[in-house]
């Protein structure tokens, strides 16, 4: 039986929740690319949407020392909880929660300078609907800028681990995950022309996140998206895994240190009247 997606976030979230870091992300690279790409001022009405547990919302609002709005959104009541917890810890005054789904926002007409969007809107099936739904809500002249991931295989982070598990547990590596479904060059940028907005532009984000402690990396990881193949490990087994899953890594070492690449795609687009 297929569960609802909201059922399915709440799910994760467990995982998402007990595996967030509080205050600023550890690697908040992604967040602040799409702060300088989007141009976010202080005194600025910003909507980010698919916030899970306040991603790029909290970064955001701390760039802006207390000027401004944030609105950091999500489908699900568990991942903004956690993002609450790391808006109190840094003081963000400026912030405020909101369950919602982006294909039908809960919001009036002209309402935000700035909408922006992190590894969300590779999830909702119609993908131009959420754009256009972004668009109704922005302000004339505001923009919406979107982040999705680029090609799996581009992206360690994503099959070193899972083909490392898979290998150690003798299953199958599986199909390519639906995150990696806007990945191709143009998409991103046919979805928001389709929408209507304007001065479309998509490109390239990549930097490598510098990695120190590599067992705390990979447990984090496994805790977070392994769940279902860990939750029945003893300890023993989830040493012996996390073992194999290191060596994985070897290869990504540079100067004895952990330099992981990350490549993501943004698109971003106007509303100009
Ligand atoms: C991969 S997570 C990204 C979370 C966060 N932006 C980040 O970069 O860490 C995807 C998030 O999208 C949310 N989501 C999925 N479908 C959604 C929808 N239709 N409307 C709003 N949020 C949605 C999920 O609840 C989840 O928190």
């Amino acid at each position: 039986m297929s569960i609802s997606a909201k059922d399915h976030w709440q799910e994760r979230g467990k995982a998402w929740t007990a595996t967030a870091v509080q205050g600023i992300s550890a690697d908040d690279t992604f967040n602040q690319m799409i702060i300088a790409e989007a141009g976010i001022q202080a005194g600025e009405k910003i909507l980010d949407l698919a916030s899970g547990t306040g991603n790029p919302a909290v970064s955001i609002a701390h760039s802006m020392k207390g000027d401004g709005d944030v609105i950091c959104a999500d489908l699900t009541q568990l991942m903004l909880k956690t993002a609450r917890q790391r808006a109190e810890k840094l003081s963000l005054g400026i912030m405020s929660f909101t369950a919602a789904d982006m294909a039908a926002l809960p919001f009036e007409d002209g309402q935000f300078d700035a909408i922006t969007c992190r590894f969300g809107i590779m999830f909702p099936e119609d993908k131009v609907a959420v754009a256009r739904e972004a668009k109704r809500v922005l302000k004339p002249g505001g923009r919406v800028a979107y982040i999705v991931w680029g090609a799996y295989k581009e992206n360690p982070p994503f099959h070193v681990s899972r083909r490392a598990v898979a290998k150690y547990l003798g299953t199958d590596e599986g199909p390519i995950p639906g995150r990696h479904s806007l990945s191709a060059s143009g998409t991103l940028r046919e979805i928001l022309q389709e929408a209507g907005l304007e001065n479309v532009e998509e490109r390239e984000l990549r930097y490598k996140n510098r990695v120190d402690d590599i067992d705390d990396y990979v447990t984090r990881n496994l805790n977070r998206s392994f769940v279902e193949e860990t939750k029945d490990m003893t300890d023993a087994a989830f040493v012996l895994l996390k073992a194999a899953v290191i060596e994985a890594w070897l290869p990504f070492n540079e100067d004895g240190v952990l330099q992981v690449p990350n490549y993501a795609r943004l698109g971003i687009g106007w509303k100009t009247y």
